[in-house]
């Protein structure tokens, strides 16, 4: 079968790409290559393009998607972007959540040029949950208007990575984009994987980390945590038994006086090592990310899609490509939200 081409948005170190393209595996299970390949790639941070090119044999290019010249891209069939999140994060409160008023909210606006001006078979998008109330809940119309005045059938599920066999508590809105109705119709979003399959921190946590003293928290800053800890909601403390807590970009400054999830060995505190933290994402041990600084790993780590929850997506798309559809799919019935023109009308 000839391969999907891809062009990858805002690609970060790669784990909504990696996720697409499969074929690797994680915690014993492999994760089938899929028929997509990456053909254009692009971010503006030079150090998780570093990682990216360390990890994908297409290679990304560093540049502020705004300077993408849409004519020279080349020919593809699926557009993917996780866009900028962080101003429509319910945790960003300070400075006040601007969403689609803010640069960086704007950036949503690039996807749909492309969009118009290319009409690839598909298009997905990911972002934070807060995006669904941003903006007093005016936002998420908003964008998906965009896309629909595009030329595509939008739908929109908030999915918890947790669902897929990724072991963090992770949600994530994810829209998809249909040039063909026949597409739309055939498409529904992955099933969430069994019980057995799912995953909990303590299925990626390192042994050896237990004995690094540089991940452990000192005296201080524990006696500090303790002493607010009943107030502020601080120092929390992850159990080995359920999926993590979200992990973000914020972990390259993880602290016990912060909401991150942090974890225990015995009676003292730890954060998680970039590997873990790696683990928790669901990106293999075979992904390399040493060749820039912890503090960068952390971050592109931190604002990935998990591997593992887009590969069930991106497998969910095949079944549009494929000519006949398998029955085990049909049974999610979950609501697939098709954007509401009266929803719309709101603007
Ligand atoms: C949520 S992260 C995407 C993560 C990526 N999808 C992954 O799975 O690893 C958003 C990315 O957008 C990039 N970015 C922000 N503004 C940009 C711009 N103007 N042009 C290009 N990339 C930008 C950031 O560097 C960051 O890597």
């Amino acid at each position: 079968m000839e391969k999907i081409k891809v062009a990858s948005l805002f690609c970060g170190c790669g784990g909504m790409d990696l996720g697409v393209i499969g074929g690797f595996s994680y915690l014993g299970k492999e994760y089938v290559e899929n028929p997509f390949e990456i053909v254009y790639a692009v971010d503006n941070d030079e150090y998780c393009t570093k990682i990216y090119n360390d990890n994908f044999r297409h290679k990304c290019i560093v540049k502020d998607v705004r300077d993408i010249v849409v004519d020279d891209m080349p020919q593809f069939d699926m557009l993917i972007g996780g866009f900028p999140c962080q101003s429509f994060s319910i945790s960003a409160q300070n400075p006040p959540r601007l969403g689609y008023k803010d640069e960086r909210g704007m950036l949503f606006f690039e996807m749909v040029k492309i969009l118009r001006k290319r009409q690839p078979r598909f298009f997905v998008a990911e972002n934070v949950k807060g995006i669904l109330s941003a903006n007093k809940g005016k936002a998420f119309p908003m964008i998906i208007n965009e896309f629909m005045e595009a030329g595509y059938t939008v739908v929109h599920k908030l999915l918890l990575a947790s669902d897929y066999g990724v072991p963090q508590k992770r949600e994530r809105v994810i829209i998809v984009g249909f040039r063909n109705k026949e597409d739309f119709y055939k498409f529904h979003y992955p099933l969430k994987v069994k019980t057995s399959e799912r995953k909990v921190l303590g299925n990626v946590i390192m042994e050896e980390c237990n004995h690094d003293e540089s991940l452990f928290f000192s005296e201080k800053a524990v006696a500090g945590m303790l002493a607010v800890r009943e107030k502020m909601n601080k120092g929390r403390v992850m159990s080995l038994t359920e999926p993590c807590n979200t992990i973000s970009a914020h972990l390259a400054k993880v602290s016990l006086n912060s909401t991150d999830p942090v974890f225990m060995v015995g009676d003292r505190y730890r954060r998680f090592s970039s590997r873990e933290a790696a683990r928790i994402q669901s990106f293999p041990d075979s992904f390399i990310f040493d060749s820039v600084s912890q503090n960068r790993q952390y971050k592109a780590i931190g604002n990935a899609v998990p591997p593992v929850m887009m590969w069930h997506i991106a497998k969910s798309l095949q079944f549009c490509i494929k000519s006949s559809y398998p029955e085990t799919n049909a049974i999610d019935s979950k609501p697939v939200t098709v954007c509401n023109p009266v929803q719309l009308s709101l603007f």
